[in-house]
């Protein structure tokens, strides 16, 4: 059995904050300029992309990526994507390796990544992500994703989003912040399946229990 924490947070509930800060990002583009070597590995990440062919699958927040190979085996049809900004975590990558060479895994900043890739048209077939920092503290909404100035960016990828956490909170507030932009976001239970991620398999041989919201993006309510 693991020991890993249960998320403690001081919401009991969705954010006060939540409708109003949505709604603020979704009529305020985000404007930060790009960091130089976001733009150079986009160029990179651009050339492999077109010289495949195949649909993209993203794999955001892939820390060492195992989710990354573990997609790439699901998707044999596609080419995956796995991003992290965590120098640290894309290195152990070696250890989780795939025999499949249709994905990748790479160190880069989706603050920037996900705008680059929708001013340029990408539209993968299925986004994953897949316990991304919780960020249990109140004062924290604008740090999860669909409190943050990404979200928009994050919706126009499109394609069949499908999010997991240990937090229930973090996936209903996501739901509604869904439901604010119009995309209707279910919960669903995890497939009965070895775990896909390092976090998932920890929490889970805590016996915590684990959550999942999809959302098909290329629909609106
Ligand atoms: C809790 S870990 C989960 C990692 C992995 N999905 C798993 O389940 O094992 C969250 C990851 O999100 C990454 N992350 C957070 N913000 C990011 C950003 N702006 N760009 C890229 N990665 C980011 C962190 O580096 C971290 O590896």
């Amino acid at each position: 059995m693991g020991n890993s924490r249960i998320i403690e947070s001081n919401q009991t509930g969705l954010h006060d904050n939540l409708e109003s800060t949505v709604r603020r990002h979704l009529a305020h583009p985000f404007r930060a300029p790009y960091a130089d070597h976001s733009l150079a590995l986009f160029d990179a990440l651009k050339a492999w992309k077109e010289a495949d062919g195949r649909p993209l699958v993203l794999d955001s927040c892939c820390g060492v990526g195992e989710s990354t190979a573990n997609l790439a085996r699901r998707h044999p049809e596609a080419i995956v994507l796995g991003l992290d900004k965590s120098a640290a975590r894309v290195e152990k990558h070696d250890h989780y390796k795939a025999e499949s060479d249709n994905y990748r895994v790479v160190r880069g900043n989706l603050n920037d990544l996900w705008r680059l890739m929708v001013a340029d048209g990408w539209a993968p077939t299925h986004h994953y992500l897949l316990y991304p920092n919780p960020w249990p503290k109140s004062s924290h909404l604008q740090r999860r994703w669909h409190g943050g100035p990404l979200f928009p960016s994050l919706l126009a990828l499109g394609g069949q989003l499908e999010l997991r956490s240990n937090w229930r909170l973090y996936l209903e507030e996501f739901q509604a912040a869904l439901a604010l932009a119009g995309h209707k976001g279910e919960f669903a239970p995890l497939p009965d399946a070895a775990p896909l991620t390092p976090f998932e398999r920890k929490y889970g041989e805590s016996g915590q229990p684990l959550h999942r919201l999809v959302c098909d993006l290329t629909k609106k309510s």
